[in-house]
């Protein structure tokens, strides 16, 4: 890792990315394979958005598996599957991986699944996850990955929006030691979605096996009876994908991601951003259900023609915090990417690093983490265990790919504490103050995109266009508003400091707090309540509902905290976290009756009424509750505001 470096390789790449895009991109477009290269390079739809190769064709598919088997990559390794939460363990090479994929298309296509069908894929972290994702592309189907920690509300709520032909499941997930089961996950998410798919495809797993209904099937034996198929040509722009995240409301935005866009930014980044060659190993410990998964387990390392390794386990526990350098010796790893939320938990359970000893990761060049910020102590305690550079690196569901970062296959940096480094080559990025205007270097701001966005970026919400703009574009006329705050330092190098909506991340999960608000307000007792973040030394952010009972309520508090805790987890999932509710008698409210959920963050911060920091010094959440206990929160704010 240098310390010095000017920035010049740097400088040329990304001004000429922002001055001349269309060229840009039409050099980068020549790196993946195409039925059909594009003639038009970047289109603005009728809104003004930007649409990239549309009237190339091309197949990811193919991109991705049958032409490295044409280019002679069919006995390398594609994945490395591991998973000690079962004892697994498998390699399929480029080849089998293709064979698998064109067999599964072929199942497929035999329930009736065509080009621009919409398939649910809800499945642990199982290499049959990324076969079902890559035999939905080979036919042009629309795959919709729901992450496995969402109850069948959410499910239920995708299905409807999707209206998939077809859902893709296992019969159980694994956490650490315990079995879930997801059949009647998908049973009761079918029983309250209004649309019903025509079929449910389980893979059998041997530690629950799941019982077939009559629209159901069995992996294995559709398999034993289909025919493989052909990649379908598809248009640069036709969509790959449909990837639910939470927005400011209770329902989720569909994120669509087009094809040639996204391969094309995910081959960039391979190269440019994580320095990594075909043959290379490339381990990111995400999940299939989020956006991570896609692009950086299932997509872009086969694209780049290297090993991706998915892991079937937890950083801790499966069977202690030394999984992750097991992982990266045992597969020769090159580049390594997860959230800054797995490695407190490592750090938790082994602070001095001691289990690092036992591995040689000689062959890790470079640490990658996203999700959220990376914060100091954390950044600090592994700068100081490993011997390669720690890279924060900044992006969204939306984005699909980084918009800023340290780009270790352009021009290494010195890496700062707390900063996610500059932005990619592509990303037009600007802080805009309150009045709109562009920032000062050191001055917050909300964090945008200027328009055009490089390739690889949503290209609408399923079914809502009007969503789309109003909730990204309609802000900055001509910029796209990444929902974020942050400022430049004086050097170019982007800190990006939290969300400045209702969105929080929790262990590395986006979760609406509107979402929550709406379950906990339909409850029968509820006659107010706000859902706000608050520190976490662990998960960075864990939500705290806040809630006012209807006049006349004369139950036991405790239980009604209790029903509300158990409602979240029914209707969103355990994987909202949703474990503390507190009764109070008043909220902050503005003069025309909104809560002032700001303010009530910064209570829970300590940043108001002197309530002691969990910030810096993290004060237990018991702290923070008692100290928003004691206080009747909206008449405080009415005594300050007088
Ligand atoms: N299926 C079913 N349940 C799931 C699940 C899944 N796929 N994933 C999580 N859950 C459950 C957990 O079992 C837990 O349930 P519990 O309340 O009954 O204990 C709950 O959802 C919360 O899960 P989580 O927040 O993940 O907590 P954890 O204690 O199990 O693990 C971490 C904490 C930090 C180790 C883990 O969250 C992690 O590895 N995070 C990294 C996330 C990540 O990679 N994000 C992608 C960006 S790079
Ligand atoms: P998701 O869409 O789940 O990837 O979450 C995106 C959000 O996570 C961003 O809008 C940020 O708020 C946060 N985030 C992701 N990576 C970083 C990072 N490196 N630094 C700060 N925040 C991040």
């Amino acid at each position: 890792m240098p310390d010095h470096t000017d920035m010049t390789t740097y400088k040329t790449e990304f001004q000429r990315s922002i001055e001349q895009p269309e060229t840009f991109w039409a050099d980068q477009a020549k790196r993946i394979p195409w039925f059909t290269p594009p003639a038009t390079m970047l289109e603005y739809d009728e809104q003004g958005h930007a649409r990239w190769y549309t009237d190339g064709e091309t197949n990811i598919c193919h991109a991705a598996l049958d032409h490295h088997v044409a280019q002679g990559r069919g006995d390398q390794p594609a994945l490395y599957w591991d998973s000690p939460v079962t004892g697994g363990k498998r390699t399929l090479t480029y080849r089998q991986m293709r064979d698998e994929v064109a067999l599964f298309a072929g199942a497929l296509k035999g329930l009736g699944v065509e080009k621009g069908d919409r398939v649910v894929i809800y499945m642990p972290m199982v290499p049959e996850a990324l076969v079902a994702m890559y035999a939905c592309a080979r036919l042009g189907a629309v795959h919709s990955v729901v992450f496995g920690g969402f109850a069948p509300h959410e499910l239920a709520v995708r299905i409807d929006d999707a209206r998939p032909k077809v859902v893709v499941a296992a019969s159980c997930g694994i956490e650490i030691d315990r079995v879930i089961p997801y059949q009647p996950n998908i049973a009761a998410a079918i029983e309250q979605s209004e649309h019903k798919p025509d079929a449910c495809i389980y893979l059998q797993r041997d530690q629950q096996r799941a019982e077939l209904g009559p629209h159901d099937h069995d992996w294995a034996a559709l398999m034993q009876g289909a025919t493989a198929a052909e990649c379908v040509p598809v248009k640069g722009s036709d969509p790959l994908y449909v990837l639910y995240t939470s927005g400011t409301t209770g329902k989720p935005k569909g994120v669509v991601r087009d094809t040639a866009g996204y391969a094309v930014a995910l081959h960039y980044s391979m190269e440019t951003i994580y320095d990594v060659a075909p043959g290379d190993v490339f381990f990111s410990a995400s999940d299939v259900g989020w956006v991570v998964g896609h692009s950086y387990i299932v997509y872009a390392p086969l694209l780049r023609g290297c090993t991706t390794v998915v892991y079937e386990g937890k950083p801790v526990r499966t069977p202690d915090a030394g999984a992750f350098w097991r992982l990266i010796s045992q597969y020769r790893v090159k580049s390594f990417f997860t959230a800054p939320t797995a490695f407190r938990a490592i750090k938790k359970e082994d602070p001095d690093g001691t289990l690092l000893q036992q591995y040689d990761i000689s062959c890790l060049k470079a640490l990658y983490l996203a999700g959220e910020r990376l914060d100091p102590p954390t950044f600090h305690w592994l700068d100081d265990l490993l011997e390669v550079p720690v890279i924060d690196h900044w992006w969204q569901t939306e984005t699909g790919w980084p918009i800023a970062a340290n780009l270790q296959g352009l021009e290494p940096m010195p890496t700062k504490a707390g900063s996610a480094t500059v932005p990619v080559p592509g990303f037009n990025v600007q802080v805009l103050n309150r009045d709109g205007e562009p920032a000062a270097a050191m001055e917050q701001g909300s964090v945008v995109i200027k328009q055009p966005m490089p390739p690889g970026c949503l290209v609408g919400v399923w079914g809502d266009p009007q969503r789309f703009h109003s909730a990204y574009m309609a802000a900055f006329p001509g910029y796209y508003l990444t929902g974020d705050g942050g400022y430049f330092d004086e050097d170019g190098y982007l800190f990006i400091m939290g969300r400045t909506d209702d969105v929080i991340n929790v262990a590395g999960h986006r979760l609406s707090t509107g979402e929550m608000e709406e379950v906990v307000g339909a409850h029968r007792a509820v006659a107010e309540c706000a859902v706000i973040g608050i520190h976490d030394a662990l998960k960075g952010q864990i939500p705290v509902g806040l809630v006012i009972p209807k006049d006349g309520f004369d139950g036991d508090e405790v239980a009604l905290e209790n029903e509300l805790i158990a409602l979240v987890r029914d209707k969103i999932g355990p994987v909202a976290c949703f474990k503390q509710v507190l009764v109070v008698n008043r909220l902050p409210k503005t003069r025309s009756g909104k809560i002032l959920r700001k303010l009530l963050r910064n209570i829970a911060d300590g940043k108001e009424y002197g309530v002691p920091s969990t910030i810096d010094d993290p004060a237990s959440l018991q702290d923070v509750h008692d100290a928003m206990k004691q206080r009747d929160v909206g008449s405080a704010h009415e005594a300050r505001q007088v």
